[in-house]
């Protein structure tokens, strides 16, 4: 049920603090912090390459993992939309472990993907929340998200749950490739058990910004902006307020909007910056100061100290708890999809059941 919550997508935004908990529990252990994959004998150490499949939201948890992998374990990560995947003929050599991220389990192009993969020799890992799906039952390796049940069309809980099995993964991958040191892998930990309460203080800013999402609902276009592991983060943005409120988004690197997209600034187009403090600040600060320098207007998302150094002359802030940068895409996430969330609300569309979407797509 909603239980006290208007939305199944609302509810399922609220859970995010406990089903991360209970999904970071079954990686990682407190005792002497270390990181563990629910099937220990996988040997991690022979893998070269990691080639990383998925869908939407899915795949936007995919492109924070390539960040990851390839930062501490130092492993190449190839990315593909499912739907492009088989058809643009991969090189998959042997040692390649292949990546499939997915909610359902059931969605066409993933499977068959991840059939594809399986068929040129690659080792099979699968991040899914549903444990009686197929993509389940074909793994090798399975990486199970504890998210619970999602019923809003538009995916949330399972998302960020999907960042925790990444990450640990990640972590599970360097320590493997002999990258993490017992005393590195400690301070890992640590910052991943930080996360389902960074995510309550991020639920605690609900109403803020419930307050101006009317900024956003009256706009036609809207972009978003987000820099390394946090660029993902500016496309879920803008594929969620896409989906859900049906108002046209796009999101981009900070810094390729230069090369493009700043044409279309105006003070008509409210530019959405994802910014936590860290070594991305300074330079995403500054592809923000070129949009507000073309009379754009800002909405943007930071610690207090980020809102403090750069927030002057925005539209809008949203202030975020501040976290280390390695769960950062998890938090963020929250005003990502609660934006989305009121916007939709208050242009009145179904936000459990957005126009021609389903939850499962099981066509290719
Ligand atoms: C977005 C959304 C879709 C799914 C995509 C993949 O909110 O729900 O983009 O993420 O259809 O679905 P799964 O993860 O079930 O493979």
């Amino acid at each position: 049920s909603k239980g006290n919550h208007r939305h199944y997508m609302l509810k399922e935004i609220y859970e995010q603090p406990v089903v991360v908990a209970q999904t970071l529990r079954s990686y990682m252990r407190r005792i002497d912090d270390q990181v563990s994959l629910p099937i220990p004998d996988f040997d991690l150490s022979a893998i070269r390459r990691v080639t990383i499949v998925a869908c939407g939201t899915s795949f936007y948890a995919g492109m924070v993992a390539k960040y990851w992998f390839e930062q501490f374990a130092r492993i190449p990560v190839d990315i593909d939309v499912a739907s492009e995947f088989r058809y643009r003929e991969p090189v998959l050599e042997p040692g390649g472990l292949a990546l499939f991220i997915s909610q359902s389990g059931e969605t066409a192009d993933t499977l068959a993907a991840l059939r594809h993969a399986r068929a040129e020799g690659q080792k099979i890992a699968v991040v899914v929340n549903v444990p009686t799906s197929t993509m389940a039952r074909e793994a090798d390796l399975l990486l199970p998200t504890h998210a619970g049940p999602e019923i809003g069309v538009a995916s949330t809980k399972a998302f960020t749950c999907q960042l925790a099995v990444l990450a640990a993964l990640a972590a599970n991958l360097a320590r493997a490739k002999g990258r993490l040191s017992p005393e590195e892998e400690k301070k890992v930990v640590r910052h991943l058990a930080e996360a389902p309460a960074a995510l309550n203080a991020a639920l605690a800013y609900d109403e803020a910004i419930e307050s101006m999402a009317g900024v956003i609902a009256g706009a036609r276009d809207v972009l978003y902006l987000g820099r390394g592991p946090d660029y993902p983060l500016a496309l879920e943005g803008a594929l969620k307020l896409k989906e859900i409120s049906y108002i046209h988004a796009e999101g981009y690197a900070a810094g390729e909007m230069k090369h493009g997209p700043i044409a279309l600034i105006d003070d008509a187009v409210p530019v959405i910056v994802i910014a936590p403090s860290g070594p991305l600040f300074e330079k995403t600060v500054s592809n923000m100061q070129e949009v507000q320098a073309r009379g754009g207007k800002v909405v943007l998302i930071s610690d207090y100290d980020g809102i403090a150094a750069a927030g002057d002359g925005c539209l809008a802030t949203i202030t975020m708890p501040k976290v280390h940068p390695l769960i950062a895409p998890l938090v963020y996430a929250v005003p990502v999809q609660l934006l989305a969330y009121h916007v939709a609300v208050a242009k009145g569309t179904d936000v459990d059941q957005p126009r021609n979407l389903a939850k499962s797509v099981t066509v290719e």
